[in-house]
């Protein structure tokens, strides 16, 4: 299997910690939300053959999905002599994780994983407009279709601008940037990443401006894709949909993120209505030496649960 360009797109985090929460075993149906440069994939793929390879009247398959048609082509590539085998044992699937439950009907599911977020190289490709370091339209959609950030920041109000960098930048400065927004965009609409970031320099101390523009760029991308919605929504529908003793695990990088992960594994978990069992009561976090290999892992927070 390719290694390099799985280095070159993204580097994947926690992938042991990940894995041994997943506990592959042959007979099941495993699902990566976010393939993303497809490392977790290939880690996957590689405990179900491990697995399976004992056995000789079962196999395992896993079906992954990304929003991002970029992520799914290059895997294609990656993948490619994974992706024509028989019986099945990969499958790519173009789509939001929103859309898991029909891509998984019928399928006896033995986990799922989700690593939120942005890969590396969505973050680098800058014509993307995910960074506030590089200049280029202010998109950030996963897929090419509904509204992008330009849209939001030139036509959503003031007081809705406002909730949501307060909500998901949860930033002080939340109120003056979306002030001065809907101020210069009444003089000319703001289209690209350094139109917004010299809007927020201009209200912004110095040195607060590097991790107030992150926050608020962060929850733009929040915005556009539904992120948090969809998040849970969709944990909700997999928790009903796993096989008993199935897992779902789930690496967030937002602290509203893990908020919902945490809220929705406990409504499961509570005793009057136990469906499942918390795998990490606390959320696991990269070690020391993971972070100085790849500080983007750092904020990184997993949990997991398994279907009684
Ligand atoms: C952190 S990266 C995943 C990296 C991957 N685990 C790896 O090892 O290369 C997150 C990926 O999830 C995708 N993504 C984020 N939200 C999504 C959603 N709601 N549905 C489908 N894909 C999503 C992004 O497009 C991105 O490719």
């Amino acid at each position: 299997m390719a290694r390099l360009s799985e280095e070159q797109y993204h580097v994947p985090v926690m992938l042991t910690e990940c894995m041994d929460l997943l506990s592959i075993r042959c007979g099941y149906t495993y699902a990566d939300a976010t393939l993303g440069g497809g490392g977790h994939s290939a880690e996957i793929l590689k405990r179900i053959e491990e697995q399976c390879a004992r056995s000789t009247d079962q196999t395992g398959l896993l079906i992954s999905t990304d929003a991002d048609e970029v992520a799914i082509a290059k895997c294609t590539s990656r993948f490619a002599e994974y992706l024509d085998v028989q019986p099945p044992l990969f499958k790519i699937v173009h789509a939001n994780f929103s859309e898991l439950p029909s891509v998984l009907e019928g399928h006896i599911l033995g986990g799922v994983l989700f690593d939120l977020g942005v890969s590396s190289f969505q973050f680098d490709h800058h014509e993307r407009g995910f960074s506030f370091r590089a200049n280029a339209p202010l998109d950030m959609r996963f897929t090419p279709t509904g509204k992008n950030a330009a849209d939001i920041v030139n036509t959503y109000s003031e007081a809705e601008l406002t909730d949501i960098f307060y909500r998901y930048a949860e930033d002080p400065s939340s109120r003056r940037i979306a002030k001065v927004i809907v101020q210069s965009r009444n003089l000319s609409p703001i289209y690209t990443t350094f139109d917004l970031r010299e809007l927020v320099v201009q209200v912004v101390p110095t040195q607060h401006q590097s991790k107030t523009m992150a926050r608020i760029f962060q929850a733009l991308r929040i915005e556009v894709n539904n992120e948090l919605q969809r998040l849970e929504s969709t944990l909700h529908r997999m928790i009903q949909m796993l096989a008993p003793t199935g897992r779902i695990v789930v690496m967030s990088y937002h602290s509203l993120e893990d908020g919902i992960v945490k809220n929705v594994f406990k409504e499961y978990s509570d005793a009057s209505s136990k469906v499942v069992s918390l795998l990490t009561k606390k959320p696991i976090t990269p070690s020391a030496n993971e972070v100085s290999q790849n500080p983007r892992s750092r904020s990184a927070r997993l949990r997991a649960i398994e279907r009684l």
